[in-house]
This record gives structure tokens, sequence and C-alpha cells, in this order.
């Protein structure tokens, strides 16, 4: 038996089942994928009673964009670190100082949608290599560093803002809520970067 508090793995990859295999089979059995089981105290339980309101095929449609929403925080979270460290010139002191601030605001976002996705009854993916392969952006950059982080921003932005509609659409306010506070942040520091560097 593992230590009391140890996750049961989920198959193979350790975070995310198949959603799009899931969501075909959805209403129906589970496809032959294992059901998230995590291990509380001494009880086993299947966490499938957590949906948060909706219904299966809603929670994975949800969970799916969530996902690379996930995916391109933990991502544009690494590229203002790389920024904050690598930055030189007559802008350093202000780039350094704002990627730092901006970086740390990401944690809690981060913290928030994957704690959001175990809410919705899904396991949260935490290995960089599938979040590498889920977000949108591109991890090298085009080596101009400010360019590269403004860009990468607004594709983070676009990516929420478009989660969000989706979790409004199937009706998942909560989700929906989350990501609004996530979206003005975001909007406030591309708005503070271009500023800087017009
Ligand atoms: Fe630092």
């Amino acid at each position: 038996m593992p230590p009391a508090g140890t996750i049961r793995s989920f198959t193979s990859v350790n975070a995310m089942p198949d959603l799009d295999m899931m969501a075909s089979v959805a209403g129906g059995n589970s496809g032959g994928l294992e059901q998230p089981t995590v291990r509380k105290g001494n009880i086993m339980t299947t966490d499938s009673s957590t949906i948060a309101g909706l219904d299966e095929q809603q929670s994975i449609r949800v969970t799916k964009t969530l996902t690379g929403v996930l995916a391109d925080h933990v991502v544009l979270r690494m590229k203002l670190q790389n920024v904050h460290w690598n930055i030189f010139g007559p802008l350093f002191h202000s780039v350094h100082t704002m990627t730092e601030q901006r970086y740390l605001a990401l944690t809690p976002s981060i913290d928030a949608i994957a704690e959001r996705i175990r809410a919705l009854g899904h396991p949260a993916p935490g290995r960089l290599g599938y979040l590498l392969k889920q977000s949108c952006l591109d991890e090298e950059g085009d080596g101009q560093l400010l360019d590269d982080l403004l860009d990468s921003c607004q594709q983070v932005v676009q990516q929420t803002r478009a989660c969000c509609q989706t979790a409004t659409a199937l009706g998942d306010e909560i989700t929906a809520d989350m990501l609004i506070g996530i979206i003005g942040d975001h909007d406030e520091f591309i708005w503070q970067l271009r500023s800087l560097t017009a």
C-alpha cells in the first residue's frame, strides 16, 4: 500500500486521461479508462462525484479547454522568469521588477486553474512535458525578449477569453468568473508592458 496521502496514479501519463476519448464515451461507461482514484486517509474513493453541477460531457469540455489555459500560464510564467533573468540595457530595472511581480502573481492563478480542474472531477496535469505539448505558446520565442513576451501574453489572454466563453456557454459560471479576474490581470500587465516599450 502506498503511504497515506499518496495520489494513486491515473493511467500511464499520471496526469490526464485522453479527454477526447472520454468525451466520445461520456454518458456511457468509462471507455476502459481508469477513473481517478484518490487516497483519502484509509479510504479509496473514485473521484467522480465532484462534477461541480455539470454533467460529464460538460465537465470534460471545460476541463479540456482549461487544461490548455493551465499549460499556457505555466509556460508564460517561465517566459517571464527568463526575461527577468536575462533582460539588459536601459530598461533593465523596470522590466526586471515588472516581470518578477508578474510571475509571482501568476502562481496563485495557476493554482486556481489547476484546482478548478480537480473540482470538475479530473486530474490536474503536473508534468512539464505534457503541459508544453498542451500550450499554444512557442517556448523558444523569436529571440527578442520583450516582443516575444508581449506576444505570448496576448496569446494567453486570447486563449483564456476563449476558455471563459466556452465555460459560460456550458453553464460553468464558476470557471468563467475565475477566468475573468485572471484576464483582467493580463490586460493590466499588457498595458504596462506596451507603455514601457512604446
Ligand atoms: Fe529575481
